[in-house]
């Protein structure tokens, strides 16, 4: 849906031309203005949405914009974000800026990071992203319900140099707990689906549609950014029927660059990203799918449909993006940190009383059960208001390799605020090394990822299924 956008976007850049950074097609996308500064506003709210066709109704979703997926900010690398949320929902809540490597206070995990933000509160974060890249952006309280509603943007931070693209599109797959009948959501979580592997939607969409069709420049090369914004599924994506039969070529992991390399059987987990690259039909009307191959059944998602003119013949060769800045860890001394992920030794007490010393909004972000811990440590009933200890507590500076292991029978994709990943190598399969600010651990594997410990602060460190991170998996560590 970015496509028509993007044009435009280049052709008021072509023409030199100083824009405030406005909204643009009803609040979906943040052109980036040619100053160094982007201001946004977010005003997360409820909005209805129609999701399913009809006799359904639209959906009752809760949104940072007119309709989801939104917004779109894009910024160029270098440039500052000033973004100020505005709290139209009944309870507290924060925007987490995923993948960005940030300062600390611009986290937005509450009671951690900051102070939540009440009910018709504002709240700016302001930063400059050190890396270019896909990332997004999310509540981090009550984000099974919130994030399950479509409480979620992107941020696009576009690189300097590299290849250029004809076409460069944003595809958010999530599904929906909906009704198909009425259009009415589901319940987003349950004690099994929380104790398994989620719970999970009725409905696959695109960019909240249903097997849009996406109209790409015909005979172009197309760069799509591909998303796992769902809280539970995994996906594995395959775009279908290119001439040159070669698919899609990744060319980047979380925004992290990467030696291009087919799109041929790399998982996407919730929060986890993929830039893509592919080459459009020559002929207008031509098609390509966009397909989730994951299960058994391959289930399409979305249609690419050439448009316009072919663009002049050309060699179809995906080029490396500039690479990235990410300190780089020193593997010959770094500090070797377990991180075992289980089933919660027993089920904690829930304290109750808790709950009614709290008003309704602020008790829906706490956890209502324990079903997992990392390293035998749950994050406590009562959420955030009762933080834990670190998990561990780094020294700023060093280096540390995490052994991610996984001591249970489920996936788990696990996140870390403020850092990105260098994945290292793992006991059950072969890795190709990359980058990542979320890594999917299988059932049962030992997986090595380095970081080098240089932002200070405290960051969440957790499973990004949520209902896992919901009841347990979830921790954060000090870096001091
Ligand atoms: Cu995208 Cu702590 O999360
Ligand atoms: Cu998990």
């Amino acid at each position: 849906f970015l496509a028509p956008r993007l044009s435009r976007r280049t052709l008021l850049r072509a023409g030199g031309t100083v824009l405030a950074a406005a909204a643009v097609a009803g609040g979906r996308s943040l052109a980036a203005a040619s100053t160094d500064l982007v201001e946004v506003e977010l005003l997360a709210k409820p909005r209805l949405q129609r999701i399913l066709p009809e006799p359904a109704a639209p959906s009752p979703l809760i949104t940072y914009a007119e309709r989801f997926p939104g917004p779109v900010i894009r910024l160029r690398k270098g440039q500052r974000l000033r973004a100020t949320l505005v709290n139209g929902l009944d309870e507290h809540t924060s925007i987490h800026w995923h993948g960005i490597r940030l300062p600390n206070a611009e986290d937005g995990v509450p009671f951690l990071t900051q102070a939540v933000t009440r009910p018709g509160e504002r709240h700016t974060y302001e930063f400059t992203p050190p890396d270019s890249g896909s990332f997004f952006f999310h509540p981090h309280c009550n984000t099974v319900e919130l994030l399950g509603r479509g409480l979620a943007g992107a941020l696009i931070v576009e690189e300097e140099g590299g290849p250029k693209f004809d076409a460069d599109l944003v595809c958010m797959v999530k599904d929906w707990i909906l009704d198909k009948a009425t259009g009415a959501f589901g319940e987003f979580t349950s004690d099994r689906g929380a104790s398994r592997a989620g719970t999970f939607g009725t409905v696959s969409t695109v960019n909240g549609e249903i097997d849009p069709v996406i109209d790409v420049p015909a005979n172009g090369d197309v760069r799509a950014r591909l998303y796992n914004v769902d809280s539970s599924r995994v996906i594995d994506l395959r775009v279908e029927g290119t001439e040159n039969g070669g698919g899609a070529w990744i060319i980047a992991v979380d925004g992290n660059p990467l030696p291009p390399r087919p799109l041929d059987g790399w998982p996407m987990a919730p929060a986890m990203r993929l830039d893509v690259v592919f080459r459009a039909p020559k002929e207008a009307g031509k098609t390509l799918r966009l397909t989730n191959v994951y299960s058994a059944e391959p289930k399409p998602l979305a249609t690419f449909r050439a448009t316009g003119p072919a663009l002049p013949n050309k060699r179809f060769a995906p080029r490396a993006l500039p690479a990235a800045d990410i300190p780089e860890p020193d593997l010959k001394t770094a500090q070797v940190v377990p991180m075992a992920f289980s089933a919660a030794a027993a089920p904690q007490v829930f304290d109750s009383a808790l709950l009614t010393t709290l008003p309704e909004a602020d008790a829906r972000c706490l956890a209502a059960k324990t079903f997992w811990a990392i390293n035998q440590q749950s994050w406590p009933e009562g959420g955030h208001e009762r933080l834990p200890p670190p998990l561990v507590t780094l020294d700023k500076g060093r280096s540390y390799v995490f052994e991610l292991a996984n001591l249970t029978p489920h996936l788990h994709p696990i996140h870390i605020h403020g850092y990105t990943f260098k994945v290292l190598s793992s006991d059950g399969r072969k890795v190709v090394p990359h980058h990542a600010d979320t890594v999917l651990l299988e059932p049962k594997e030992r997986l090595r990822v380095a970081i080098k410990a240089d932002n200070p602060g405290d960051w969440m460190f957790h499973c990004h299924i949520i209902e896992h991170q919901d009841t347990g998996m979830m921790g954060y560590i000090r870096v001091a």
